[in-house]
């Protein structure tokens, strides 16, 4: 069973092996397995009553739809184009087809979701070691620690890290996860000492990927996760 945390440096596909496949899709997320990736990060929004795994409210980035994802019937969100001719998936479509190959990180983006994911991964029986929540709207990880505290939480924070530790302690989480641009050395060092993992995003550049392992992160989000493990495993 693949555990989060379960390396000393964790690569972590951010949004699949999102620069061979088209983001948070089923090939991205079988070529993030594909390559070997310990973890995947995926981006969840609740509407219509699924889960979509999305990274923004609006279509027209990803897809060649346009509009809210709020907007449109599940059947027509089945019929956009996400990249590659893939649909836009569920998170249970991912889930099934991560099995237990990769532990996962299901970032809350939209609001209410934390209650429909806790279900969806008790209704699947996922071991609570395989999952990781975050979210930068930390009410959605209060609703979660209230709901379901069995999952293990990630605090994301992005240019504003002031009372990072305060906030995970509040919220009992497991990492603090935090934007390259704001990590030092002296801040990852505090937070580790602290109790926490740190994750850091997005991470592209292998000499900065290397660095942070040298200072002590626990993990990277990277968009090739290949590439990346190839760089930092040596
Ligand atoms: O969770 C790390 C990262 O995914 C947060 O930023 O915008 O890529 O979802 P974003
Ligand atoms: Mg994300």
């Amino acid at each position: 069973m693949a555990a989060f945390f379960s390396s000393p440096f964790l690569v972590i596909a951010h949004r699949g092996a999102s620069a061979e496949a088209a983001e948070n899709t089923l090939p991205a997320f079988a070529r993030a397995l594909a390559v070997g990736a310990p973890a995947v990060e995926l981006d969840v929004y609740y509407a219509h009553e699924q889960l979509w795994v999305i990274h923004d409210d609006e279509l027209d980035r990803t897809t060649n739809g346009t509009g809210r994802l709020e907007d449109h019937s599940p059947e027509a969100l089945r019929r956009f184009d996400a990249g590659g001719g893939a649909v836009i998936p569920t998170l249970a479509e991912v889930l099934e087809l991560i099995g237990d190959r990769a532990a996962v990180n299901i970032e809350l983006k939209g609001p209410g979701t934390a209650a429909p994911v806790c279900a969806l991964l008790a209704q699947r029986a996922v071991p609570t070691e395989q999952i990781l929540l975050s979210a930068f709207d930390h009410r959605e990880l209060v609703t979660a620690k209230a709901l379901a505290p069995q999952w293990p939480r990630g605090a994301l924070f992005g240019r504003q890290v002031a009372g990072a530790v305060e906030a995970a302690r509040a919220l009992k989480a497991t990492s603090i996860n935090l934007a390259d641009r704001t990590v030092t050395a002296e801040r990852l060092e505090r937070y580790q000492a602290a109790g926490f993992k740190t994750l850091v995003y997005t991470v592209n550049d292998r000499e900065r990927a290397r660095e942070l392992r040298d200072w002590g992160a626990s993990g990277i989000f990277c968009d090739d996760p290949g590439a990346m493990i190839a760089a930092v495993h040596c």
